[in-house]
């Protein structure tokens, strides 16, 4: 056995110094090397070298192809990682959801940020706080899933609760298996990147081999790491940084510090320049600096990224929306850059909002060439003074529709000319009206504005909606003019039509069998959906994520929820409007949004085609095991124990409905110090009130 797997000399020259024939020699040895302890391993369960060694073993293979690239042979061990999926990526459903991060851009953002702490936590003003701040890697997310130490499942981020299935690609960049004291479940999560030199190498092959030239190291980590056949992945030279973490089954640590000195003695990859600070002066003074470092870097940051230290803290903070209360990313400024506007247009939006946007000289901005500019409404453009013709200063921060900044008025010669904000809509002629109040103009068409209908059926599809693959804007728009998909419903009705039809979509121009085959695969994949999902995708004013999410956990059913919009409708004084507006979280605004689209006959008729066709599940409450699931409560009085946000939040992640308002239905109130007309209320009604304390011995022991 140990003839079979001994090393030559050569093994242990660093790839830099072979000479092509070595290299190729080295290569030939290293293949069949991996090939037998692929054996040993796989079919036998019986590895004869240590996981360390064996890693070492490939990323040396690595190495070596990524210096010689056209010596990588068919069968190189980085080509066998596995078959690629036949078609697109599989899913992965996460087992603790992917979070995003709130944006801060100035001091007073980042002064606000820990205030909100401070104060749902319901520290004084002399506690300490300890801030964990680190660069915010420009790269993609990833999660990576470790069972007894070994590598078994890597995705991307996705919508945040189903991400893509990049296992094998993954496999190619993480380590394959953890050394020292790992627990039995592990997630890691974190970003992986390019750095500059890989990615200027990397343009430079592609070029040669007349293949696309990539924007920045973030597109050219996409594009390599999201590859289905992984043997591409794997000759690209990706890196990453583990920044946190999902499903842990042990973990002994109580603050984030700790976790990620962990992680990184169990073999990932963390980054150094990680500090803990406890002040706004000290974590600004960090941000300086690493701005100051950021040319130095050999990777792109796009900003610091700030985190509670203590992990009981993070906890008691939670979520909110998609992003935890608990940390907060700090932006470098938006890059800026000056050029020319060649016009302003407007544009129409799906509640026919019109937006002015100025068309620009297209120019470069931060790697990303801008052509189009908002100017959000006519407010702005009074405020900014801006003509057409006119030399501007325009950013971009992020994903953030760049903006016009500033207006040259130096650079005017006269020529430029004002802009006129239009009367009626460019594309339904329907007359533009401005409620007072409000600096939003609208297009007054409604239904017979296509462009509101075209754009509510970009909504319906769009990833938080319904999220139907292959049915994008272009296809939108062409299926629109085409007459095919007028009306949601259509979208459903779709490939019956197309069977009953004198000629196929499959032979339209730019559509194959296939691809037609796989829409309404997709289309057919998306015939069940949540309700909230159902709620949002619809497009009503007003109704977000957040609040859709509010309205299916408190009507629970599609049918409930119908019927009690239907009856609100009656009355601001009916039950219905009430219990609508006794949601915490809905406001009169949203109420009154809900309620218009209920009044209005065609949208009930289109539901309700619509409903033939598609199947809304239920809502499933948090925890339905918790002794609160399902109660309504009413918080009132100043509470001692924890805050008001902090006991809303945790009654709701106990599947409790949390209530701004007394009524009949109320389960339980809450009654803190100095109450008032709501702890009344509840005793005339008799309503169950429960002290602060029996509350905590209620939901005691449940997590
Ligand atoms: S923590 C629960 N730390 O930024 C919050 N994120 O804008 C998880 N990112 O989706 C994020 N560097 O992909 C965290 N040091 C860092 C990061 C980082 C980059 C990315 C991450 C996240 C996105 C949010």
């Amino acid at each position: 056995m140990e003839d079979l797997f001994s090393t030559v000399d050569m093994a242990n020259l660093p790839p830099e110094k072979l000479t092509k024939q070595e290299a190729a020699d080295e290569l030939a040895r290293l293949a069949k090397e991996i090939a037998q302890h692929d054996a040993a391993y796989y079919q036998k369960d019986a590895p004869h070298i240590s996981d360390a060694e064996y890693d070492e073993l490939r990323q040396r293979n690595q190495a070596i192809e990524l210096r010689f690239p056209e010596l990588v042979q068919e069968d190189s061990p980085s080509k066998k990682v596995g078959a690629a999926p036949a078609e697109g990526f599989g899913k992965v459903t996460h087992s603790q959801p992917m979070l995003s991060l709130a944006n801060a851009f100035f001091q007073e953002d980042i002064e606000d940020f820990l205030e909100r702490v401070r104060r749902f936590l319901g520290l004084n003003d002399n506690e300490e706080i300890e801030i964990l701040a680190e660069p915010k890697i420009d790269g993609l997310s990833f999660s990576a899933r470790y069972e007894q130490g070994v590598f078994v499942q890597g995705a991307t981020r996705g919508d945040g609760t189903i991400g893509e299935d990049i296992t094998q690609n993954l496999r190619t960049i993480l380590p394959n298996n953890l050394h020292g004291d790992f627990p039995d479940v592990l997630e890691v999560r974190g970003e992986v990147y390019m750095a500059h030199e890989d990615f200027l190498k990397l343009n430079e092959q592609q070029e040669a081999a007349g293949k696309k030239i990539f924007a920045n190291p973030r597109n050219a980590a996409a594009g390599s790491l999201r590859q289905l056949d992984a043997s591409i992945t794997a000759q690209r030279a990706l890196r990453y940084f583990v920044y946190g973490w999902g499903e842990v089954s042990q973990q002994k640590f109580g603050r984030q510090q700790e976790v990620i000195a962990w992680l990184n003695a169990l073999g990932f990859v963390t980054n150094p320049l990680l500090e803990n600070t406890n002040s706004v002066e000290k974590v600004m003074e960090y941000y300086r600096n690493l701005y100051e470092q950021r040319p130095e870097l050999s990777y792109d940051i796009d900003g610091i990224v700030y985190k509670i230290n203590r992990l009981d803290w993070q906890e008691r903070l939670g979520n909110v929306a998609r992003s935890p209360r608990w940390a907060i990313a700090h932006k470098f400024p938006a890059e800026q850059a000056k050029t020319i506007v060649e016009a302003i247009d407007v544009q129409v939006g799906r509640t026919g909002a019109i937006t002015p946007v100025a068309r620009l000289k297209p120019i470069t901005v931060g790697g990303v060439v801008v052509s189009n500019a908002t100017l959000h409404n006519a407010d702005e453009i009074a405020r900014l003074g801006i003509k057409i013709g006119d030399h501007v200063t325009i950013q971009r921060a992020g994903d953030v529709i760049p903006q016009v900044v500033s207006v040259d008025v130096d650079a005017r010669t006269g020529k430029e000319k004002e802009f006129v904000f239009p009367e009626v809509c460019p594309v339904c002629h329907s007359h533009i009206t401005r409620e007072e109040g409000e600096v939003v103009a609208r297009c007054s068409g409604g239904l017979v504005c296509s462009a509101q209908m075209v754009e509510s059926l970009k909504h319906f599809v769009s990833r938080n909606a319904f999220d139907i693959e292959g049915l994008g804007t272009k296809q939108i728009e062409l299926f629109w003019e085409k007459e095919y998909i007028k009306t949601p419903s259509d979208i459903f009705t779709l490939e019956e039509r197309d069977k009953q039809a004198l000629t196929s979509i499959s032979n339209w121009p730019g559509f194959g069998k296939k691809s037609v085959d796989k829409l309404f695969e997709s289309i057919n994949l998306r015939r069940t959906i949540s309700l909230s999902r159902f709620i949002y995708a619809l497009g009503i004013r007003h109704i977000g994520q957040e609040n859709a999410k509010l309205l299916a956990r408190n009507y629970i059913t599609c049918a409930a929820w119908k019927e009690a919009m239907v009856a609100a409708g009656k009355g601001k004084e009916s039950a219905a409007y009430q219990e609508l507006l006794s949601i915490d979280g809905i406001g009169e605004k949203v109420a009154d949004a809900m309620v218009d689209f209920f009044k209005e006959e065609h949208n009930v008729q289109s539901l309700e085609t619509l409903l033939a066709q598609v199947q809304v599940e239920d809502a499933q409450l948090p925890q339905q095991h918790s002794p609160v699931a399902g109660k309504i409560v009413v918080f009132t009085g100043t509470l001692t124990r924890m805050t008001r946000n902090e006991a809303k939040a945790r009654a709701e992640s106990l599947g409790a409905k949390v209530s701004g308002s007394v009524s009949a239905k109320t389960d339980y109130v809450v009654a803190g110090e100095a109450t008032g007309s709501k702890r009344k209320k509840a005793e005339e009604l008799g309503v169950l009130v429960l002290s602060e304390e029996a509350w905590l011995e209620l939901i005691d022991g449940t997590e």
